[in-house]
Order: structure tokens, then sequence, then C-alpha cells
């Protein structure tokens, strides 16, 4: 039997979401006044508009809403207050995360949302970890009603093969070789199709999912905008090859599980698998550092290049290690801090974020 979202509010709902990091997620989470999916409104209604969707589904956001980066704690905390119903919420990650840190950020986050919204929503939530990758099966069939994935979808589920040739890079770059470009967009059509099938097949008719992940405006896959922060990385592992710390072997062989797309590549996806329609699909440019907009910042938040070298570590460094061991990080990293600082003092360095709003409608 199908679901009907609307009906759904005053049951039970159901709800996955990808895991924060513990505390630094929440830190970095800023609120914003976007808007937020409810189970509201004819869902159907927007379903059937789906044939007239076009180039306005790129919406260039308001000034102030560049710069901010929603994490998962914010959309949790909108989708619960536009529902307002009992909820299961599932927290998915691979089994290696570390769950422990993000229960333990549990009661501060739901003592603050009770702070916020007043104690009406009652103990209607109620947590679990699914350990596994997203792109496998996680959950029973039809059994969500909401999915959001938070920075996380630019992750490919491994390394392409066949790209050997992609000397002294370590992901995509202007000096790589058309097999390696791709290679990488094959992987990546591979895993985000399976990420839409096993997610369709997961929700209800009519269930909603917003994904946020890095991604690109330039049709060009090598473009600056979502490979020079890369190309840096392996500007500083260069260098030590030259000056004899690590084996040109290694770096020749190391290459970052990524993919950032473009609107058109994930468009194509989502009307292959066919089962979801695109609600509107948001882009914003967020400075490399993400404290540059603070009105006083402190010593250590002035200085970028720590700022930007310290959030990459947190996302590379166990890809890193596990290649290069972990003698080398220390160095590997300052290096790196002093490459980024120069070069976000002569110039304008942005990541390029999408926010994707979908509607299950088959
Ligand atoms: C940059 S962190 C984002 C964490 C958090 N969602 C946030 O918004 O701050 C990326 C997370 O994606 C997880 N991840 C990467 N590939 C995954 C996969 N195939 N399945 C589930 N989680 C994955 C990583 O383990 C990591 O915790």
């Amino acid at each position: 039997m199908k679901h009907d979202v609307k009906r759904k509010t005053d049951q039970q709902l159901k709800v996955m979401a990808d895991a924060p990091r513990g505390p630094s997620c929440t830190r970095k989470a800023k609120h914003s006044s976007c808007c937020m999916i409810t189970a509201k409104g004819d869902i159907h209604d927007k379903a059937d508009k789906r044939t007239s969707h076009n180039g306005s589904l790129l919406q260039q956001p308001s000034k102030e809403d560049m710069h901010r980066r929603p994490g998962l704690f914010f959309w949790t905390k909108h989708f619960v207050c536009g529902v307002r119903a009992h909820q299961d919420v599932y927290l998915n990650d691979l089994p290696g995360n570390d769950f422990n840190t993000i229960f333990r950020s549990l009661p501060r986050f739901l003592g603050n949302l009770k702070n916020e919204i007043g104690s009406g929503f009652g103990p209607c939530f109620f947590f679990t970890g699914t350990p596994g990758s997203f792109y496998d099966r996680l959950f029973a069939t039809e059994s969500l009603h909401f999915v959001h994935s938070s920075y996380s979808l630019h992750f490919l589920s491994k390394v392409p093969e066949g790209i050997e040739s992609n000397k002294r890079n370590i992901y995509m770059a202007s000096t790589s070789p058309p097999c390696v470009v791709k290679a990488y967009y094959d992987q990546f059509q591979t895993d985000f199709s399976m990420f839409l099938k096993y997610r369709s097949q997961e929700l209800v008719t009519g269930g909603r999912m917003v994904l946020t992940l890095l991604g690109r405006r330039s049709n060009d896959p090598t473009s600056k905008e979502c490979c020079y922060i890369w190309e840096l990385l392996a500007m500083a592992l260069s260098d030590m090859v030259s000056e004899g710390f690590v084996e040109e072997e290694k770096l020749n062989s190391f290459n970052i599980p990524k993919y950032t797309p473009c609107p058109a590549e994930l468009k194509t996806e989502v009307e292959k698998e066919g089962s979801f329609a695109i609600d509107r699909l948001e882009v914003s440019e967020v400075n490399w550092n993400a404290n540059d907009d603070k009105l006083c910042p402190s010593d250590e938040l002035k200085d970028g290049g720590y700022n930007v070298a310290k959030c990459m570590r947190a996302v590379a460094e166990p890809i890193l290690a596990s290649h290069f061991g972990k003698t080398i990080m220390d160095e590997v990293f300052r290096r790196y801090r002093e490459i980024i600082a120069d070069r976000m003092s002569k110039e304008r360095t942005e990541y390029v974020g999408f926010v994707i709003y979908f509607t299950k409608y088959l």
C-alpha cells in the first residue's frame, strides 16, 4: 500500500539523515531563512509539474545566503518543526565512523531545540544509528518519509579504476589525461545512480529528499572551482617527493575518491533513475575560510591558511594517512597551510555548494 505523507503527520515519520561529525558540525551550522521541506502541501501536484523544470531550477541565493553551510542539525530541526509528529531519525555513516560522539551530542541538540521552539514537541524523537554505505541498501522498503544527506555525496564509493596515468596529481587536474576524467565521471554515475535507486526503494511515494553537496558550475570537471584545493595539496606532496620525504611512486599511485558534479550531470542521473522530481536546486559560493565573515575573529581564526588546512585535514587525513603513513601528516599539513595562505592572499578562493530538493513521485 502506498503511503500519503500528508496523512502521516499524525503518525510515525521516519527520517534518514547522514550523521553529523559531532560537535564541530553544530558549530559550523548557521541558521538561515532558507525554505525547508515539510510534509505539508499537495506533493502530487508538485510532482506533476516536473516536466516544466528548466533552467530556473538553478537559483542564485541572496547575498545573506552566501557562505552559509547548513549542517544536518539545521535540516533536522526544520523538518522536525514543520512536521510535529512522532519521528524515528536514523543517522547514517560508514561503519568506521565515531557514532559515540554523535550520540553524545544529541542531548545538547535536543535541549537547544526545546529552548528554541518550546517543549510543545514532547518526547517524540527516537534516534538510531545506521552504519553502512549509502551506496547500498540501508532501510526497509518504503519505510522513510524524508532523507537528508549533508556534504557527503561528493565522496565516491572508491577510487575510480584505470587512472594510473594520473601522475603527480591526486585528483582530476588540468594536466590529467582524458581517460582519468572519464573514469571519475563513470564512477560518479555508477555511485549516484545507486544512491538514487536505493533511496527510491526506501522512501514512500511523495517522500522528500534534501541533498547538500559540493559541486561545480562549470561543465569542465577539471575547472579550478572544484580541483584547485586538491592541486595545492598535491603541490605540498610533490615538494616532499622532490626533497626525498615521500617516494614518487607513492604519490603517483594516490588519488582522492571524490567527484563534484555540475547541475547537468546531477539532472541526467535523476532523469535516468526516473522516480524523483527535482523541485529546486540552489547554488552558492562558499569561501574556503568559513570564518572570513566574522566581525571580530580571534587571531587564530584570522589565519585563513590555518582554518582551511585544518578543515581539509579533518576530511583528508584518514585517506592520506592510510596511504602515506601517519608520520608525515604534520609536515604535509604544515606545508599545505603555507601554500593555502599564500594563494588566499592573492586570489578569490571559493567552493561551490549545492542544495537540491527532491520529491519521490513514483
Ligand atoms: C565531510 S563529512 C560530513 C559530515 C556531516 N554530514 C556534516 O555535514 O558535517 C562526510 C561524511 O560522509 C561519510 N561518508 C562518506 N562516504 C559515505 C558512504 N558511502 N556512506 C555513508 N557515509 C559516507 C564520511 O564518513 C563522513 O562522515
